[in-house]
């Protein structure tokens, strides 16, 4: 049994045709860019145990979103921000970068949410490292720069801080945007209303 959390998947095969045909945005960086994150997520979707990109959860328990529409909404949201705050605020955006965070900020998902039966329950690895970290490991490996990987590592809303970047501020809100579209649809409370 292998205690690797994943491995890395740079073989050209069907599951890259999957990926590419799925991620919004990959028209918008550069094609080395392009490949490393279609790598990443390839070799998240090869080492997490779920046939399909389709039965990706968002989150576990409860109802199921998609963890693949998140992911476009994110991007989507993410790029809109970016030009906005470009356009109102002059705000230097460095779209390769920008848009490398946004479509693999949940990249380790795969591998920490999964299905037992009909339910959407946490895996081994999810009690091992927290989110964000286990992406950020990947995107590290494959050789992302260190403002990409620091901006995955803490993004997520229990991590201990988020990073100080005009990326990490753009992430922020698009996710949350994005996140409370996906609570709402399964029918729970929003991040916009909780209390702490
Ligand atoms: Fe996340
Ligand atoms: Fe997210």
């Amino acid at each position: 049994m292998t205690t690797e959390p994943y491995r890395i998947d740079r073989s050209s095969n069907s599951r890259r045709k999957q990926v590419e045909d799925w991620l919004w945005g990959l028209d918008l960086v550069s094609p080395a860019t392009r490949d490393l994150i279609v790598t990443a997520w390839v070799s998240s979707w090869a080492s997490s145990p779920h046939a399909r990109l389709e039965d990706m959860p968002f989150t576990h328990g409860g109802a199921f979103y998609p963890l693949m529409q998140h992911v476009n909404e994110v991007t989507r949201a993410g790029v809109d921000l970016a030009r906005r705050a470009a356009a109102d605020w002059s705000t230097p955006l460095d779209l390769d970068k920008l848009v490398a965070i946004l479509i693999l900020h949940d990249v380790d998902k795969p591998l920490l949410y999964i299905r037992e039966g009909e339910a959407l329950v946490t895996s081994q690895l999810y009690k091992e490292l927290p989110h964000g970290v286990v992406g950020a490991m990947l995107l590290k490996e494959l050789g992302f720069p260190h403002e990409v990987v620091s901006v995955v590592a803490t993004h997520a809303t229990n991590a201990p801080f988020h990073a100080s970047t005009h990326e990490a501020y753009v992430l922020h809100y698009a996710d949350m945007f994005a996140a409370d579209h996906a609570m709402l649809a399964m029918g729970r409370q929003p991040f916009y209303q909780r209390k702490h």
